[in-house]
């Protein structure tokens, strides 16, 4: 509960404090102020990109730069097209409804979803059999808000009904200490030397880890210094916590030498390190691989993921003997 009241307050609650993501913060920046002068809502907005890098704290902001008020569901939660037509018909005029995992959505809640956002109506259907009859209800101007890690598997319908399509990326490590730094400000916790850039080499591009290592090392200082973050502090903390220096935890390991240990480095399918390290696929491809794709310590080919060289040298292995034909 106390953590969550602090995550909250963590997360930026206006355009200005949000660091990083710069083109889709420039472009928001426009549409938002061109659909407050003409005082309508704004186009319906889809973020996608890989899990916590901002898509819950866009759709907050969005709401708060246009003074509207925000209803947030997702895509698994709304069952019924019912559930759906709830939700819309107790939105005021201007009002964003958030749907993160908007790939979870029920076909049936689908259909719903397109006249609303096309023309800001809803088809019920009254009756059944030969005497049911459809009514159209009209909706106030909304916007609606989609997350997701997987934009590959909205169905071209839905995507195409989004007037803003925003891809988030990983932040570098600059924009991570800042980050870090301001979360530390926030939290009345002290940082001194490099301590916030070393945790950023460590949050995998992503500030909702970045967040949760602050919170952990400053749990560590309090416990076992004297409250000050130092970077042998965060070192020490970081080691127990088992993140390394890259920020790969025990899970990014036991992948990666299972696909060297067992499958010579690959190519290996998706499904089979999944099961050899008793991870779900899903999991595996939204969470853990997107970084280490980024980083260039896995790569995707027609055949499998193959693990690079540099992740060979980053664990201190030897590159197996090339014999032409692996796998
Ligand atoms: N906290 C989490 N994400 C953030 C961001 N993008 N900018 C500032 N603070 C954040």
């Amino acid at each position: 509960m106390e953590d969550q009241a602090v995550e909250l307050s963590l997360r930026p609650r206006y355009l200005a404090e949000y660091i990083g993501q710069n083109q889709v913060k420039e472009n928001l920046k426009i549409y938002i102020e061109a659909a407050k002068m003409r005082k309508e809502a704004l186009d319906h907005v889809l973020l996608y990109g890989p899990p916590g890098l901002g898509k819950t704290t866009l759709a907050n902001i969005i709401a708060n730069e246009l003074g509207v008020n925000l209803r947030t569901t997702s895509g698994p939660a709304i069952e019924r097209p019912g559930d759906l037509a709830a939700l819309l018909t107790n939105l005021q005029e201007g009002d964003v409804l958030f749907i993160d995992e908007i790939h979870r959505l029920h076909r049936t809640v689908e259909e719903v979803l397109y006249p609303a956002m096309e023309d800001f109506a809803l088809d019920i259907m009254i009756g059944k059999g030969p005497s049911a009859r459809s009514v159209r209800l009209d909706l106030p101007p909304f916007t609606l808000v989609g997350a997701t890690t997987r934009a590959g598997l909205l169905s071209a319908p839905l995507r195409d009904r989004f007037g803003v399509v925003s891809r988030l990326e990983f932040y570098s490590v600059d924009e991570l200490s800042y980050i870090i730094s301001r979360g530390a400000d926030i939290l009345g916790v002290e940082m001194v030397g490099d301590a916030a850039d070393e945790l950023a080499l460590r949050s995998r591009g992503t500030p909702r880890i970045a967040n949760r290592l602050l919170k952990r090392v400053r749990d560590y200082a309090q416990v076992r210094g004297d409250g000050i973050i130092t970077p042998e502090v965060a070192g020490e903390a970081l080691k127990m916590l088992q993140v390394d220096p890259r920020g790969l935890d025990s899970i990014d390991h036991k992948m990666l030498y299972s696909m060297i240990t067992s499958f010579r480095g690959g190519p290996v399918g998706l499904d089979t390190i999944a099961a050899t390290i008793g991870e779900e696929s899903q999991t595996i491809e939204d969470v853990y691989e997107p970084y280490l794709l980024q980083i260039g310590f896995l790569q995707r080919t027609p055949r499998g993921r193959i693990v690079t060289p540099a992740a060979y040298q980053h664990l201190g292995l030897p590159m197996p003997e090339q014999n032409g034909s692996s796998g």
